[in-house]
């Protein structure tokens, strides 16, 4: 069977490892054609061995895994997806320092180190929209996905997925997403490079995530303050089955979003139990 793939190549692996020969994110590269889901198959993988700083990419998955439950799709050969395998250090004997806290922490850095890569690489303004999407012009470019498990030796492993839209043309965004989503392809003025953008992206997690007890929390609220949606923007927000509305007013990069509520009084909402509503002034979602 003849399969055709979107742009003029497939991603290159060799290339990709041998950029990031000596680093740890990257240390391992794998890539597969086509499968159900990169996060699914970093997950299979790490059970044979010690996978930290493996990387997982394919050119297509038949289901893709999005935040809440949904979907993630992408022409073959359209998107960069991708999975990164991260293993939290033991701070003690057996035990890892607070794991929602850590997790939380991760997700920040990861939306700013992808935010920086693709600006850098596709020469566009990207916008973290809390709590980890990337928004190009209030499109979203860009998903992640960040699962946990923890391990037989205390250690806990993160499966970071990614997935950056990057050669899809409007005609590929249908249906609501003609208006919520967007690609490289249709915003930048260069031509997208995938493996360059990978190789990108890798660097940037490289930096803000070793080692993931150890990320500067100060820097990271800082780093994150500087790419968001302006604060004091309103959101509308699902937790424990109560709706809220709001407005942000800060990051805490180990508690989540913090909104000066309508209803009074300031809280903050974890990103693992918080939904993200749409409301008048937002079209992603
Ligand atoms: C979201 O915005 O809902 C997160 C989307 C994450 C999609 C990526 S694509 C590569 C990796 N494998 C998956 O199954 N999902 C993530």
């Amino acid at each position: 069977m003849h399969v055709i793939v979107m742009g003029d190549a497939l991603l290159d692996i060799d290339r990709i490892s041998l950029e990031r020969a000596g680093g740890r994110i990257g240390r391992r590269v794998e890539y597969v054609e086509s499968l159900d889901s990169t996060n699914a198959e970093a997950w299979r993988r790490i059970e044979h061995a010690d996978a930290d700083g493996l990387v997982v990419f394919a050119e297509h998955q038949t289901a893709g895994r999005g935040r809440l439950g949904r979907t993630w799709e992408a022409p073959r050969g359209a998107g960069l997806l991708m999975s990164v395998v991260v293993f939290d250090q033991p701070v003690g004997q057996d035990c890892v320092a607070n794991d929602s806290a850590t997790g939380a922490r991760l997700g920040v850095a990861i939306a700013v180190a992808t935010c920086d890569a693709i600006a850098r690489t596709a020469g566009v303004t990207v916008v973290i929209k809390w709590p980890n999407d990337l928004l190009i012009g209030g499109r979203k470019v860009a998903g992640i996905l960040i699962e946990s498990r923890k391990l037989s030796d205390a250690r806990v492993a993160y499966v970071i997925g990614i997935g950056i839209n990057c050669l899809q043309h409007r005609g590929h965004l249908i249906g609501p997403l003609a208006k919520t989503a967007t690609s490289l392809e249709i915003e930048s003025e260069f031509a997208i490079d995938r493996t360059a953008l990978a190789v990108e992206v890798l660097r940037h997690l490289e930096e803000w995530v070793l080692p993931v007890p150890a990320v500067n929390v100060d820097r990271l609220r800082a780093a994150w303050m500087q790419r968001c949606e302006p604060m004091g923007r309103r959101v509308h927000l699902l937790h424990g089955g109560k709706a809220y509305a709001g407005s942000m007013i800060d990051i805490d990069p180990g508690a989540g979003l913090v909104v000066q509520l309508d209803e009074g009084g300031v809280r903050a909402f974890s990103a693992l139990e918080t939904t993200v509503l749409p409301s008048p002034t937002t079209v992603d979602e």
